[in-house]
């Protein structure tokens, strides 16, 4: 059975989330696996395709607000002033999409923006069993070791859902039931604001509880029923960071699972951290202490890590990246980098082409087999293919005001320790000294040098630094050279 898009998804989310102690950010504003708490809510409940996803805010609300709009535009924020409770939240969420004539036939699901885990399959899951039983509300509920804290599903003789009880209003047989409520719901819209206009506040937290609808619903004739969720870890909470690194322990462990699933080989999961958003190819392999973060894709066969940190970076098939933090960078096919490389935003290796260690580059177009090896800076340059830069050479892009732009041509050979002066063209096929520091443009097939003549004071040490190990050293060494011109030059017997 195809599923109704439901009518609308309410995103539960202006809760102040005390237990987080944070003064930056409100509770559900902090990221696990590259998503922000309320973007997994949000992403879930997307996948129910909607026809509105409303998203409650309230504490820190213009942050809230903020992120919504520049991450998940489709996620129309509405304000609920004062948190008189979750009932009063989707109260007030009702009536603005009412208001505005956005709330159509159908169902209304209810999610919260603290549930990380909460997947939109088990929402489709709950969704669904909602509509073929014929329900007004469906609760997802999960059978949890502790229960502490959480709503308890009460159940009658019959095995059906009678009320949820919050942990402070239950009695202490209903705190050994271990059912609990996980604050997501399916609703018949229209029944769900009528409940909720019946909502009272005689509870020991004085607050308009959505849980109570069941039992108005229920009472009124209406059919409540329950979803139990397969894993309870689905549902788990965040209330504070020790639940958050919790979350983002469970969340790594199954995006690890699907990406070695999908032929991955992922060395060390322990030690490994994927964003939602990272893509990958079968037979990459993924070495430890390696964070892949936000649009960074792997290609086929393509190694990378240990000790790496690639943040919207492409790696191409069969390329390897060791050791490396790499930004906005794309490494093409084959390509080498590391071990110990920063690749900077506007990275481009060429395929085949090295970026070898203690290597910088930023705004470097490197191109296909062209190799940058050993300690060296390449910031706003084009190099094109073939080309190998020496080692310790800098590309000086910098005026102190303004950037300036370095071309190097194909197939060059510059020297160790150059200095580019930008800007600066150095020709295709040229050559550059060792040493040279290069500020005027070397036409293609030149040798570019610039290097003071070299003089060398004989004696000086023994003169200038007499006793010392080196003067020593000197001594014996022109004593042996001595010795062999005076037996070279002594007639052979
Ligand atoms: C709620 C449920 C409880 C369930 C638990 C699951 C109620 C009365 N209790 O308890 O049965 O086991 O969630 O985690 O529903 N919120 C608002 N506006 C408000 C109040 C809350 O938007 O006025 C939001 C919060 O930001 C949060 C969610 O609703 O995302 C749940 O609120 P919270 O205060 O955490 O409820 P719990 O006491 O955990
Ligand atoms: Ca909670």
């Amino acid at each position: 059975m195809s599923l109704t898009p439901p009518a609308a998804v309410i995103v539960l989310a202006a809760g102040e989330g005390t237990r987080m102690k944070s003064r930056a950010l409100p509770k559900v504003l902090h990221p696990i696996a590259g998503r922000s708490l309320v973007g997994h809510a949000v992403a879930a409940a997307r996948e129910l395709a909607p026809a509105q996803l409303a998203v409650v805010v309230g504490h820190l609300r213009e942050k809230v607000v903020e992120h919504l709009a520049a991450e998940f535009p489709e996620a129309v924020p509405v304000v609920q002033e004062e948190q008189n409770g979750t009932g009063h939240a989707v109260r007030v969420a009702l009536e603005a999409l009412a208001r505005d004539g956005r709330l159509g036939e159908g169902a209304v699901i209810v999610t919260t923006g603290d549930t990380p885990l909460l997947t939109g399959e088990t929402l489709r899951h709950l969704a669904q069993a909602h509509a073929e039983d014929g329900n007004a509300a469906t609760v997802l509920t999960a059978e949890v070791p502790d229960a502490t804290g959480y709503g308890r599903i009460l159940r009658g003789e019959d095995g059906r859902v009678r009320a949820i009880v919050e942990h402070k209003d239950a009695t202490e047989a209903q705190r050994e039931i271990r059912e609990i409520n996980s604050g997501v719901f399916a609703f018949d819209g229209k029944l769900l604001g009528e409940a909720l206009s019946e909502v009272r506040t005689d509870n020991s937290q004085g607050e308009e509880y959505l849980t109570d609808t069941l039992q108005i619903l229920r009472e009124a004739g209406h059919r409540v029923g329950a979803v139990v969720a397969a894993d309870h870890q689905d549902i788990l909470g965040i209330n504070d960071r020790v639940q958050l690194a919790q979350a983002r322990r469970i969340l790594n462990d199954r995006l690890l699972e699907r990406a070695m699933r999908a032929g991955v080989t992922v060395v060390d999961p322990a030690t490994t951290w994927f964003d939602v958003t990272v893509e990958y190819e079968q037979d990459a392999v993924v070495q430890p202490n390696t964070q892949l973060k936000g649009a960074t894709r792997i290609g086929e066969g393509a190694e990378v890590g240990p000790n790496s940190t690639l943040t919207d970076t492409v790696v191409g098939a069969g390329a390897s990246v060791s050791n490396t933090t790499a930004f906005e960078a794309e490494v093409a096919e084959g390509a080498s980098v590391g071990p110990y490389a920063y690749l900077r935003p506007g990275t481009k290796l060429g395929a085949k082409g090295k970026i070898g260690t203690f290597v910088e580059t930023k705004k470097a177009e490197i191109g296909p087999g062209s190799k940058v090896p050993h300690l060296s800076y390449v910031g706003d340059a084009t190099i094109g293919e073939g080309s190998n830069i020496g080692a310790a050479s800098v590309f000086v892009n910098y005026d102190g005001v303004n950037k300036h732009h370095t071309t190097i041509g194909d197939h060059c050979r510059t020297g160790s320790d150059n200095m580019f002066v930008a800007p600066v063209n150095v020709g295709d096929g040229a050559y550059t000294a060792a040493g040279s520091v290069i500020y005027q443009d070397v036409p293609a097939g030149a040798l570019g040098v610039t290097r003071p003549q070299q003089r060398n004071v004989e004696g000086w040490v023994s003169r200038k630094r007499p006793g010392t190990a080196a003067a020593r050293a000197a001594e014996a060494a022109q004593a042996r050279r001595r010795d062999g011109s005076a037996e070279s030059d002594a007639p052979s017997a």
